[in-house]
C-alpha cells in the first residue's frame, strides 16, 4: 500500500478486518449495486412517471427492502473503514510525524513542503466529518502530525477495493496518459493540482509529464505532510503547499496545466467560480484547466444520478448534489474560457484494462458520459474530467 516509513503495520486480526471490510465494499459496490439496478428496472421504473428525475427515483426506491439493506451495509462499511484503520495509525503516530520532520531537515530531499502560519482553513473542511471521517482533513493530534493524511490513504485503499490500484492513482494515471495521447503537441511545463489531499494523484501526473514542475496545494496540513512524506519515500520531486484554491497565490500565467480530482464537489457551491477563476488566472494562454468529477446530473439517466447522490444524502457530502446539478459548460464560461474552447471526456481506468488494451480503449471514440460505468465507483469505472484551454488571443496550440 505504501513504502516504508509509512507503511502501515497491522496486526493479524487488523488484517483480517482490513480484508473483510475490503471485501464487503467490493460486494455492495458491484454486486448489491446491481440488484439494486435490477430492482427498480423490474419493479419501479414503469411505474414512475415519464419526466422521472434523481429526487423522485429516491423517493420511489428507498423504503424498498433492495434500498434500505445497500444503504444499511454501505454506511456501516464506511464506518469500519476508520475503525479498522485508527488503531495502528495511532499506534505509529510518533514514527509518522519523525518521518515528516526528517523530510523537512533535509535539504536532498526531493519532496518539499510550504505550511503557512496562521493559515484560515475554510470552514466547509472543517466543521463537518466529510464522508463520515472523523477528524475530516484537518484534526492535528500534535506537533508534525500527518495522521489525518494517513487515515486518508489507508481508508482509501480498503474502500476502492483495488479499483483505484495498487498506488491508488488511477484517476491521475488514467487522465494523464489520456491527455498526453489525446494532445501529443501539448507538453506541459507546470502543473498545478488542486485540493491534493495525500498527493496520490499528483504524483502520477509527474510520472507521466517527467519534465514538468508538479505542485499541489491543500488547505489540510496534515494530508500535507503526509503527501510529502509520502512523496520524499518514493524519491518523487513535488512540491506541496498549504493554500486555498479560492485565492491563489501565484502570479497570473505561471502554469500550463491546472488539475484537480475529486475536489470540486467538496466545495461549497457558492465557492466553485472563484476556484475556476483563479484556475484560468493562473493559466499561461493555450493552457488547459481539467477537473475528474462525478459526472452531472444533466448528462445522466435520472437513476444514475440518483445512484450517485446517496453520498450526498448519507455519507457527509453535502455539496455533491449542487455540484452535480451545475451546468459545466457555462460554469467554464463564467470563468473566462471561451464556450468553444470547453472540454470534457470519459477515461477508461488504467489499472481495470491494463497498457495494451487501456491504449486500444482510450484510442476509440469518446465514451458516452450516460454510459453507467461513469465516475461510479465499481469494477470497470471510466472517469468524468470537463474543463477548459486558455484561449491566446489570436488562436491555440494542440
Ligand atoms: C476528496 S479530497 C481530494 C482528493 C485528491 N485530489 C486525490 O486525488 O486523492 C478533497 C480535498 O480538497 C481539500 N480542499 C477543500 N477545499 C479546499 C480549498 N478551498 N482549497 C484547497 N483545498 C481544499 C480538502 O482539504 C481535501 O484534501
Amino acid at each position: 500500500m505504501t513504502a516504508s516509513p509509512l507503511k502501515l503495520r497491522l496486526t493479524l486480526a487488523e488484517r483480517a478486518r482490513a480484508g473483510f471490510v475490503s471485501t464487503l465494499r467490493k460486494q455492495i459496490f458491484d454486486g448489491l449495486a446491481s440488484s439494486l439496478r435490477a430492482d427498480y428496472q423490474r419493479n419501479v421504473a414503469s411505474r414512475l412517471a415519464p419526466r422521472v428525475d434523481a429526487e423522485s427515483v429516491r423517493q420511489a426506491m428507498r423504503h424498498r427492502d433492495s434500498f434500505k439493506f445497500y444503504s444499511s451495509l454501505r454506511v456501516t462499511s464506511q464506518d469500519l473503514l476508520y475503525q479498522v484503520v485508527r488503531p495502528a495509525i495511532e499506534r505509529q503516530r510518533a514514527d509518522f510525524a519523525t518521518a515528516v520532520r526528517d523530510l523537512a531537515s533535509d535539504p536532498r530531499a526531493p519532496a518539499t513542503l510550504v505550511l503557512k502560519e496562521g493559515f484560515k482553513v475554510p470552514r466547509s473542511v472543517s466543521a463537518l466529518d466529510i464522508h463520515l471521517m472523523p477528524g475530516s482533513y484537518v484534526e492535528e493530534y500534535g506537533e508534525d502530525d500527518p495522521t489525518m493524511g494517513a487515515v486518508y490513504e489507508n481508508r482509501l485503499a480498503l474502500s476502492t477495493f483495488g479499483v483505484f490500484g495498487p498506488e491508488l492513482d488511477d484517476i491521475g494515471q488514467s487522465i494523464a496518459r489520456f491527455i498526453a495521447l489525446k494532445y501529443p503537441k501539448f507538453r506541459p511545463r507546470r502543473i498545478l493540482d488542486l485540493g491534493c489531499t495525500a498527493g496520490h494523484n499528483t504524483a502520477a501526473w509527474r510520472q507521466v509529464f517527467g519534465k514538468a514542475e508538479v505542485i499541489g496545494i491543500d488547505v489540510a496540513a496534515p494530508c500535507l505532510r503526509y503527501a510529502a512524506a509520502r512523496a520524499a519515500a518514493r524519491g518523487l520531486e513535488l512540491r506541496f503547499e498549504q493554500m486555498n484554491a479560492e485565492s491563489l497565490d501565484y502570479p497570473d500565467a505561471s502554469f500550463d496545466l491546472v488539475i484537480s480530482s475529486m475536489f470540486l464537489h467538496e466545495v461549497p457551491p457558492r465557492a466553485i467560480p472563484r476556484v475556476l477563476r483563479e484556475a484560468h488566472r493562473v493559466l499561461r494562454p493555450g493552457g488547459l484547466m481539467l477537473h475528474m468529477e462525478l459526472p452531472p446530473a444533466d448528462q445522466l439517466s435520472a437513476y444514475d444520478s440518483f445512484y450517485l447522490d446517496w453520498d450526498g444524502h448519507y455519507n457527509n457530502e453535502p455539496y455533491y448534489r449542487s455540484f452535480r446539478a451545475m451546468n459545466l459548460p457555462k460554469l467554464c464560461e463564467s470563468a473566462g474560457f471561451s464556450a468553444a474552447d470547453y472540454v470534457q471526456h470519459v477515461v477508461p481506468s488504467w489499472t481495470a484494462l491494463g497498457a495494451r488494451r487501456w491504449r486500444e480503449a482510450a484510442c476509440e471514440a469518446d465514451y458516452a458520459v450516460d454510459s453507467g460505468q461513469t465516475g461510479r465507483l465499481a469494477s470497470g469505472v471510466r472517469w468524468f474530467c470537463f474543463g477548459g484551454w486558455k484561449s491566446f488571443a489570436s488562436g491555440k496550440t494542440r
